[in-house]
């Protein structure tokens, strides 16, 4: 029995089918149901069948259908995103790109791989270090996180800081547009401007203009030795002027990340683990160099000169890092354990977040005083992840009250994890009408059906209109 909704006539049902593998569109409400809500329990919906095509002719296939059909669909990965745009939201086909494994061969030379949409970062960093590389891309969710999800939604991470986003690791793209057509540009070729930048265009654009099924992705040197230090400090302006140090000071830095207190003491409770240091401190800052020459003496030198640092821990074998890491790397799961939690992961200029960090703690405490409010994330890039644990999940107030307070520091309301459902009604606090107007005008142009994960990124209808709001945060 499919679900409520939509219902698929009978042709439709046979057509995907016949595009499929035997056995591979699922019908069946509880086969359906593992693909139906994301992870934060926050967003989802019934979905009216999942197709899980084996290659891109297959997928072509299916979105031909659903062109055909008008069935609206949603491409779905590893099912990790935060914003509610990789699940459906009542009726939409899924296409679980999970079956689409390539890992081709590393080109050396290049140092660029082609990889298919449903293999895992985890996976890509396994065969990059087979062949003496390194992916230029991380961040806690690995295991699951797909690489074609993290190009759909221009994913960044710890290693943006010297990397950038996703969209830094991608040579080539190949898709399937709206019509079932398929582009392909994976050549890998750096230096190429004949025409529009299609696939710079495809990423970041959560599924609404293509589905993603392969991405030609540029690797990065493996570097020798890594060092992890974890720092204890008393608040973010410390965590700030020591991230000043070191950019001057360590050529090997490749990542800043940030927790406080509260974050801290979740993943303890939730994980059971034991505290960093004999003190708790109100912040901590976890450092991450990589270089040929062990960075550890330039890393401690700038440590102990900057005279900020109240704790600290450093560690260069594998096990040691990830102990370090797995403080700031199970905050969101721990997070979670606590509550479906207001979550808005946002940015603002990297001089600005000690202070919009204060302003959004009191801010929220204003709205209710008993909420709990975790901040952690990525300082190298001013991405600040707000978690909110208390206010009723259905109250977008706190929500609104945050992007509004990013907006008015020139920030944006969406740095790594995509606009999604969550954001699509206040992307005017980060986008002028002009800009709003011109993605409708793609969207309608690439997608004129609206059959491509609709409603999901662009806002309904008149609240494209809406003037933006003026920064006035310095
Ligand atoms: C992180 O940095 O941990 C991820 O972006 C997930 C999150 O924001 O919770
Ligand atoms: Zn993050």
């Amino acid at each position: 029995m499919s679900a409520p909704g939509l219902e698929l006539s009978d042709e439709a049902l046979a057509e995907l089918r016949a595009a499929l593998d035997p056995g591979h569109l699922l019908v069946d409400r509880e086969l359906c149901a593992g693909f139906e809500h994301d992870i934060t329990g926050r967003f989802g919906g019934a979905a009216c069948a999942v197709a899980r095509p084996a290659d891109t002719a297959q997928v072509a296939a299916v979105v031909r259908i659903c062109a055909k059909r008008a069935i609206p669909l949603v491409p779905q990965g590893g099912n990790t995103g935060l914003v509610g745009g990789g699940v459906p939201r009542g009726g939409e086909l899924v296409v679980w790109l999970g079956r689409l494994q390539q890992l081709g061969d590393v080109d050396q030379v290049a140092a660029q791989v082609i990889v298919g949409a449903g293999v895992t970062l985890e996976q890509l960093q396994r065969h990059a270090h087979a062949a003496g590389l390194d992916v230029g891309i991380d961040h806690g969710a690995r295991a699951a996180a797909t690489i074609c999800g993290m190009a759909a939604t221009n994913a960044g991470g710890g290693l943006a800081l010297r990397y950038g986003t996703m969209r830094a690791q991608i040579a080539g793209i190949e898709a399937v547009l709206a019509d079932g057509s398929i582009l392909r540009r994976l050549s890998g070729v750096l230096k190429d401007n004949a025409g529009y930048d299609l696939p710079a265009l495809l990423i970041g654009s959560e599924g609404t203009l293509a589905v993603i099924t392969a991405v030609a992705v540029r690797l990065v040197p493996a570097h020798r030795h890594r060092v992890t230090a974890l720092v204890g400090l008393a608040g973010m302006e410390d965590a700030l002027a020591l991230f000043a140090t070191l950019r001057q000071r360590v050529g090997s830095l490749v990542g800043t990340d940030f927790f406080d207190a509260c974050g801290l003491a979740r993943v303890r409770d939730h994980r059971g683990l034991r505290a960093p240091f004999e003190r708790a401190w109100p912040v901590y800052l976890v450092i991450e160099c990589a270089a040929d020459v062990d960075p550890t003496e330039e890393l401690a030198g700038a440590v102990e000169e900057s005279g900020i640092a109240l704790d600290v821990a450093f560690a260069d074998d594998s096990q040691g890092r990830a102990k370090l890491w797995a403080y700031r790397e199970l905050q969101n799961e721990s997070v979670a354990a606590g509550g479906v939690p207001h979550k808005l992961d946002v940015s603002v200029r990297i001089p600005d977040v000690p202070r919009f960090a204060a302003e959004v703690r009191d801010l929220i405490a204003a709205f209710d005083a008993t909420a709990e409010v975790i901040l952690y994330g990525h300082l190298g890039d001013g991405n600040v992840h707000v978690n909110v644990l208390g206010p009723d999940p259905d109250d977008a107030r706190v929500d609104v009250a945050v992007l509004e307070l990013v907006a008015r520091y020139g920030g944006s309301i969406s740095a790594e994890h995509g606009v999604g459902i969550a954001k699509r009604e206040h992307l005017h606090l980060s986008r002028s009408r002009a800009e709003i107007d011109a993605m409708q005008r793609l969207k309608h142009a690439l997608d004129p059906g609206d059959i491509l994960n609709p409603g999901c990124v662009l806002p309904a209808g008149g609240s494209a209109t809406r003037p933006r709001q003026s920064a006035t945060g310095g």
